[in-house]
């Protein structure tokens, strides 16, 4: 449900006042917007661009996406982006992050071919961003597989490891003189669990997809992180990361403290130990589960790949800053013999033997995925430092969805200020490190496999006019005012449209 603009005003006042913090963010914490290659760009077959996974996905026959949707033409971007550079830069936004197509750039995802039109492309939009003054924020991989490559086995595929490496060698050789954040891969828990549960992208597979995937890519990571380390740090200055997908989980009663923190390794832990933890490698109690797990299924090992101790110290301290996506908070109890089978990381874990609730009175946005819950950014970031000590935080993505053509988006303000005040108690009462914020998203685009009907987007897209005319919501106007003063205390008229 809507809220009126002038509640909103009040209801932040009273936040501040409950916890006595400013308002303001300190002057070196940056305000951006993101968005990803195949949701925005369409082009799918220009200029030389090879196809990827969901070029093909899409076409499926019955589709798998709502209404038949593809990213074909999706907002256009590949025609253009100019006028998204035109949408950042009137916010004032101080970064965008965006990801490269890999086809686009290595049409057969191998580096045989170079592909001119796409190198251009993305050395443009770069240009553009940086005449505006807004840095780019390169996503390496979002997603995208050449079909050549996935055919190859994709993600499970130990020769990925080189194969992605090599991508990333062209990109940073192409880019690096101007690009200063770079993330190599977006979401791992998504794309290896949830795909390979859900058979997002055309394959189905949920035994040992997601954990071999798991595993090669964390190596992945970081052979890309390392080839930049040592073929162009010496000439370039560049952090690194890659963007988590940071669900917070919580005990549904006190008698599920354990299994809460197991979900937590589970979801994030193995994904974040291997690369920020002293001692590397996988979460030592998730080892344990899949072990257990795999044995009482009848496996002889654990479906859970081990690594070697040269692989556990070639991931070690591969990160330059922790990259967090971040919308929701689920619940954890043990499931019940009437609960339906898990999808992680949606209902729950047959690994685990537990299953997810959402928050009791949660709101939503337009899916009923993400239960709004703005404390747990903040727990969320808690944990990390508790985890894994002093990491700066770069939020990565944070956003809230609606449906339908609405320019007054009165919950995606909220939405956004209810986040950015436990953004600030973060720093300033848990004393965390967060070096930015990103909204996901800079416009509406193509959200997989809901296609068109769940939006993101600070700015509308009209996705019946040919153009595909991008249009301020009351949102960017908030956003704007939040960036210009860095302050959550904004006039009555941030509220409004223009
Ligand atoms: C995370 C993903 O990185 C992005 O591609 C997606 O659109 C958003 N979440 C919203 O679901």
């Amino acid at each position: 449900m809507a809220m009126l603009p002038l509640q909103a005003v009040v209801l932040s006042a009273l936040l501040q006042n409950a916890w006595s913090i400013s308002s303001r963010f300190p002057s070196n914490f940056k305000f951006g917007a993101a968005s990803s290659a195949y949701q925005i760009e369409g082009g799918w077959n220009a200029d030389g661009k090879g196809l990827n996974a969901w070029d093909r996905f899409v076409q499926q026959y019955p589709s798998p996406i709502k209404n038949n949707d593809t990213g074909n033409v999706a907002t256009d971007a590949y025609r253009l982006w100019r006028e998204d550079v035109k949408a950042a830069a009137q916010m004032k936004l101080q970064f965008y992050r965006f990801s490269l197509s890999w086809a686009r750039i290595l049409p057969s995802g191998f580096t045989n071919e170079i592909n001119k039109a796409g190198v251009k492309y993305y050395s443009d939009l770069i240009d553009g961003l940086l005449a505006e003054g807004i840095e780019p924020v390169v996503t390496i991989y979002h997603w995208e597989l050449p079909v050549k490559i996935l055919d190859l086995g994709g993600w499970t595929n130990p020769l990925i490891v080189n194969w992605f490496g090599d991508y990333a060698r062209v990109v940073y050789s192409l880019y690096a003189d101007r690009v200063k954040t770079w993330l190599t891969i977006n979401e791992p828990v998504v794309m290896c669990d949830l795909f390979y549960n859900l058979g997002a992208f055309g394959l189905k597979e949920p035994v040992l997809g997601p954990f071999l995937c798991n595993k090669y890519v964390l190596l992945a990571h970081a052979k890309a992180y390392r080839i930049f380390d040592e073929e162009f740090r010496p000439k370039y200055t560049a952090r690194i990361s890659f963007a988590n997908s940071a669900l917070w989980v919580e005990p549904a009663t006190p008698n599920d403290t354990a299994l809460a923190e197991l979900g937590r390794k589970h979801q994030l832990g193995r994904f974040s130990h291997p690369i920020f933890s002293k001692e590397g490698g996988w979460p030592p109690a998730i080892e344990k589960v899949m072990l257990e797990a795999s044995l009482a299924e009848g496996y002889k090992e654990s479906r859970l790949p081990a690594f070697t101790e040269d692989e556990i110290e070639f991931m070690k301290g591969t990160a330059d800053f922790y990259g967090m996506n971040h919308y929701t908070t689920y619940l954890i109890r043990p499931s019940k013999p009437e609960d339906e089978p898990g999808i992680w990381p949606i209902t729950g874990s047959s690994e685990l033997q537990a299953t997810f609730i959402h928050p009791p009175g949660s709101t939503y946005g337009a899916s009923t995925l993400n239960p709004v819950y703005p404390v747990g950014i903040r727990k969320m970031m808690a944990w990390l430092k508790q985890q894994y000590g002093d990491i700066d935080i770069l939020i990565t993505e944070n956003g809230l969805s609606t449906s339908g053509y609405e320019l007054a988006d009165y919950d995606r303000v909220n939405f956004i200020r209810e986040y950015l005040e436990q953004v600030l108690l973060s720093m300033e009462v848990d004393n965390v490190s967060v070096i930015g914020y990103t909204v996901w998203s800079l416009t509406d685009n193509f959200e997989w496999l809901d296609g068109y009907t769940t939006k993101f987007g600070l700015y509308e897209i009209d996705f019946d006019h040919p153009n595909r005319t991008r249009t301020p919501r009351v949102s960017a106007n908030y956003y704007a005012c939040v960036i210009a003063g860095r302050s959550l205390d904004v006039q009555d008229s941030c509220y409004y449209k223009n």
